[in-house]
């Protein structure tokens, strides 16, 4: 070879190479745009509409003081977790190490209960000298206090806190709930992917919970509450915290007492005030039951993530939960099932005091925001809310006001069909007008019909996660915001 064929040759590898890059970077200038061009149609759709007066909102249930700390730090591995077994309430060391093992090898979230004071003690109190762990105000019915708060509204909180907890809540809210000495501490065990603790490696990152709160499970700021709420006499109250239900030993029976005086305090409620109730995501099958049966039938919206959407289809149509979902489902599976809950719902109520009736969906995915609302009810301003949620998704993501393309993804697909049924209307997704709604007639009690809005906003992801705990509360709250 002659030194001018290699001279060539090199000549033509950076040219390849130079117009790969060229192409690349139009490529990415194309996407770039396509996110710009989505960012600027919902930051538009979402300031189309103002909240006139101040909006008046009582949130329900409980509050926590959250300690986050990094489980191998706490959880020393020892021989005894090498028979790993789970118990539904943790009296023991032993017991804890073991429970914890089960669910680290299987990267599964769980929440326990500790009915050993002095262990819960002992293990808080070492946990909070460790380096690194630090507290925070927790559980969902604060989150969504605070979240309305900061968009203007007024706020009673439903919670027992001390007054020391309560300075970390913003200006406007009133904390509603009796006096308590000692907060309830929920201490969280992080671990993150790959990690190893002795013989086992976690599969994912994820979280261990446990908690010695007897407060939360029985909803004990629900009497003190009630007082005040007449008078407070809100647009919107909203029903939250109820997992902490989930997995706590009660006496037979005082689980659906407690239940029922939450059903009371719903159905009290006068027709101006309209009732919200925000799922979770509830391990036991029997506490979803009873809710299908005393809570959700009372309530006038509904909102859930799509996994706590898949456990309240599959309870309501066939009585069981599964605990592994399509984490990012079709929109058109989430329509469908969106569509027969609402069907079910309304039959459900059928013979139910009728002061409040379903007229509002909200699910939350990853990829998609989707909210139903019945027309001509009270709900206003959907395609707003749809905007208003999806960008929330990314602002509390990333940990910022303003959404940074550079930290963003479209994970929703070009087009999605409105029902997996054959036939179905493909939506093509529009980049400059991002929010798609149209009006659909649903099934609803036998020989009667619902005409109802549907509005989809895709969700820029982020993609540099700063937090995700306490997400779908804010983008719940943030489209009610807008909607009440
Ligand atoms: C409770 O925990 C303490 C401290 O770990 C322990 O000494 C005691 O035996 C435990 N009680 C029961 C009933 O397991
Ligand atoms: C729930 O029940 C339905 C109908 O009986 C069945 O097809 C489904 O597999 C069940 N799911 C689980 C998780 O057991
Ligand atoms: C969501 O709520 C939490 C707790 O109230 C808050 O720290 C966070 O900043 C909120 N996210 C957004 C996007 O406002």
């Amino acid at each position: 070879m002659t030194s001018n064929t290699v001279k060539a040759g090199t000549f033509i590898s950076i040219l390849f190479l130079v117009i790969a890059l060229f192409y690349r970077q139009q490529v990415d200038d194309v996407l770039k745009d396509r996110l710009n061009s989505i960012l600027e149609g919902l930051v538009k759709v979402e300031k189309q509409c103002s909240v006139g007066v101040k909006p008046k909102v009582a949130v329900g249930y409980g509050a926590c003081n959250d300690l986050f700390i990094d489980g191998k730090e706490l959880l020393k591995y020892d021989e005894v977790a090498k028979k790993p077994e789970h118990f539904d309430d943790i009296s023991s060391a032993e017991e804890l190490l073991k429970t914890y093992a089960y669910f680290f090898r299987h990267g599964a979230a769980a929440e326990r209960y500790i009915s050993n004071d002095t262990l819960f003690d002992t293990i808080v109190d070492i946990a909070s000298r460790i380096e690194g762990s630090h507290f925070s105000l927790g559980g969902n019915a604060p989150v969504m206090a605070k979240r309305f708060a900061l968009e203007g509204c007024e706020v009673l909180l439903a919670a027992k806190m001390t007054p020391k907890l309560q300075e970390s809540l913003p200006e406007g809210v009133t904390v509603a709930g009796g006096d308590i000495r000692k907060d309830d501490i929920h201490l969280i065990l992080e671990y993150k992917a790959n990690e190893e603790w002795g013989i086992y490696k976690s599969p994912r990152a994820n979280r261990f919970i446990v908690h010695n709160d007897d407060n939360n499970p029985l909803v004990s700021s629900l009497e003190e509450f009630n007082k005040l709420l007449k008078k407070f006499n809100p647009n919107l109250l909203v029903v939250s915290g109820l997992q902490m239900m989930d997995n706590y030993p009660y006496p037979k029976g005082v689980r659906e007492q407690r239940l029922l005086k939450i059903r009371d305090q719903m159905v009290a409620q006068a027709p101006n005030t309209r009732v919200h109730f925000e799922m979770a995501s509830f391990v036991e099958a029997e506490l979803l039951y009873q809710l299908t049966q005393f809570i959700i039938p009372y309530a006038d919206s509904l909102g859930m993530n799509e996994q706590e959407l898949a456990n309240l289809y599959n309870i309501m149509l066939y009585g069981n939960i599964s605990f592994v979902s399509d984490s990012n489902p079709r929109v058109a599976t989430v329509l469908d099932q969106m569509r027969e809950i609402f069907h079910l719902v309304s039959r459900s109520s059928l013979n139910k005091e009728k002061s409040h009736q379903l007229t509002r969906l909200h699910v939350h995915t990853l990829a998609y925001q989707a909210i139903l609302t019945v027309k001509n009810s009270p709900w206003k301003n959907s395609k707003a809310a749809a905007a208003k949620a999806s960008l929330t998704a990314n602002r509390h993501v990333c940990g910022s006001k303003e959404v940074d393309i550079e930290k963003a993804k479209l994970i929703m697909d070009d087009s999605f069909s409105t029902s997996i049924a054959a036939g179905s209307r493909r939506v093509p997704l529009d980049v400059d007008q991002p929010v798609s709604c149209w009006d659909e007639e649903l099934n609803a009690e036998p020989g009667s019909w619902f005409a109802v809005e549907i509005c989809i906003a895709p969700v820029l992801v982020c993609t540099e996660a700063y937090q995700t705990a306490g997400g779908g509360d804010n983008i719940s709250s943030a489209g009610l915001y807008l909607q009440i």
